[in-house]
């Protein structure tokens, strides 16, 4: 089944089918990042741009590794140095990438709902990098796939956000996708950075980290934005990470075998604590190689399309 589809935008409007394409597909990709020569001519002839109005390290890099280990040609708009700086529009930025002839614009914006605009007017496939506090469907994916890869399955696993979940469109993305596929979803932080309604989603709401770590396959801290600490969300940082930071007496709590994941970047000591990021419990460099690979299936099916695994077929199979 080819993902019929010329943007991804959420995972709220994705279906199991869809998610589970990618996931299977980057399962298979996967195998090209442990080869001496990463470079398969699947994506030859097409063009990725990235277009970030935010600062990235995992996510824009690794959409350029995947574009180039899959032979597209990649190029990329640093906003800082570009012509959005003289007052461009993003609508006549995108018109201008388009006229280049780039096939895919990977995009991250701080107002949600950005990407879903350029996909409107584009003709080129619109990947959404993270949109303001609204999603960050590839990271939702790629967490998925690190979960999956390591319990097998995603359906019944107990899975604890904690943070601040109202900014996290991190949060967001996981809590449709897991959802989705059967994991038992409990989200943990501040009253204060909580969603109204968020129950609405499916998920578990509780403001005890404990509850929520408690029997816990899979633990996922969130970054503290703490630019949002101005606006007296929690009285302080010391504060918050005595109450909701993750450490190794409440992970005590999870079940023997959790796995603890972080999207990064990481504030150590404040939402995580140091030790356990580096522990053996932790997936969080697993979680950057899996970007890779997650990003190489999603460029794939919108750009390569073809049956799921013949990337390999076109070339994958052998060293070049
Ligand atoms: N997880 C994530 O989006 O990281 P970057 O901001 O470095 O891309």
């Amino acid at each position: 089944m080819p993902l019929n589809r010329k943007d991804v935008l959420t995972l709220e409007d994705m279906s199991v089918e869809e998610m589970t394409l990618i996931l299977d597909t980057a399962d298979s990709l996967k195998e090209i990042l442990g080869r001496d020569i990463k470079k398969v001519p699947t994506l030859r002839g097409r063009s990725v741009m990235t277009l970030f109005y935010e600062p990235s390290t995992r996510t824009r890099t690794s959409f350029e590794m995947a574009g180039k280990y899959m032979s597209a040609d990649t190029a990329n708009i640093a906003t800082t140095t570009s012509a959005v700086v003289k007052g461009e529009t993003l609508k006549d930025t995108a018109w201008t990438v388009e006229a280049m002839g780039i096939d895919c614009i990977v995009m991250r914006h701080p107002i949600a709902g950005a990407p879903h605009f350029l996909a409107r007017i584009c003709q080129a496939s619109i990947i959404n990098a993270g949109d303001g506090m609204h999603e960050h469907p590839t990271q939702g994916l790629l967490d998925m796939f690190s979960i999956r890869e390591r319990k097998g399955t995603l359906r019944a696993l107990k899975v604890a956000i904690v943070g601040d979940i109202l900014h996290s469109r991190v949060a967001r993305s996981n809590i449709w996708g897991l959802t989705k596929m059967g994991a038992d979803v409990w989200v943990t932080g501040p009253s204060t950075l909580m969603p109204p309604g968020i129950e609405r989603t499916g998920v578990r709401t509780t403001f005890r980290v404990e509850e929520a770590i408690e029997g816990a396959d899979v633990v996922m801290v969130l970054r503290l934005q703490l630019e949002r600490q101005k606006k007296g969300l929690f009285p302080s940082i010391r504060e918050y990470s005595r109450l909701f930071g993750v450490t190794r007496e409440r992970l005590a709590l999870a079940k023997q075998d959790f796995i603890l994941m972080h999207p990064g970047p990481m504030n150590r000591g404040v939402e995580i604590a140091s030790d356990v990021a580096d522990s053996e419990y932790s997936l969080i460099t697993d979680q950057v190689t899996n970007g890779v690979a997650v990003r190489m299936a999603v460029l794939y099916l919108l750009l390569g399309g073809g049956p799921e695994g013949s990337a390999q077929a076109e070339g994958g199979g052998e060293k070049r």
